[in-house]
């Protein structure tokens, strides 16, 4: 198994937020505010806070999307928390051309970025068919038919 450590302040050296500043590892049993959780207690804090190993394994792909994201923001990664850092892993197993699954890693700046992917957002909702037909130029028989497959209604 492959784990990511990611040793902080090495990697900020040259950050403004690293000099002088405290880590604050993310209290994941407090709220989340738009500048991220608040800090654990300093005495709680443990190596695991620090590594992430779940972008070392490969995601399960038996989707209907053949493909999986395996995030490691601030959620399963609490260490980086505040630094506005965050990396993803992607497991595509349908759009290469060597019939192996594709893999590529992601980094955000943001500990907490948004994900949305595509097909779910315009196909598994609640919007009237006639909306979604607008904004994607399908017409209502393929709008119906990809929202029935994906879960989506109206
Ligand atoms: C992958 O996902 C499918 C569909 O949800 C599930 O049936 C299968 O058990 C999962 N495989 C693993 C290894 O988790």
């Amino acid at each position: 198994m492959i784990h990511i450590l990611f040793i902080l302040c090495s990697l900020l050296t040259f950050s403004a937020k690293c000099r002088g500043a405290r880590l604050c590892v993310a209290d994941l049993k407090g709220p989340e505010s738009p500048a991220g959780y608040s800090c654990k207690p300093a005495a709680t804090v443990t190596v695991d806070d620090f590594m992430s190993s779940g972008v070392g394994s490969a995601g399960n792909t038996s989707n209907i999307i053949k493909a999986a994201v395996t995030p490691a923001f601030t959620e399963q990664f609490p260490g980086v928390n505040g630094l506005g850092i965050s990396i993803a892993r992607l497991d595509v197993a349908v759009v290469n051309a060597g019939g192996v699954t594709a893999v590529a890693y992601a980094s955000f700046s943001s500990a907490t970025p948004g994900l949305q992917i595509l097909d779910f957002a315009l196909f598994a909702n609640d919007l009237p068919s006639k909306l979604v037909e607008a904004t994607t130029f399908l017409d209502d028989a393929t709008v119906k038919a990809l929202k029935a497959v994906l879960g989506g209604t109206g």
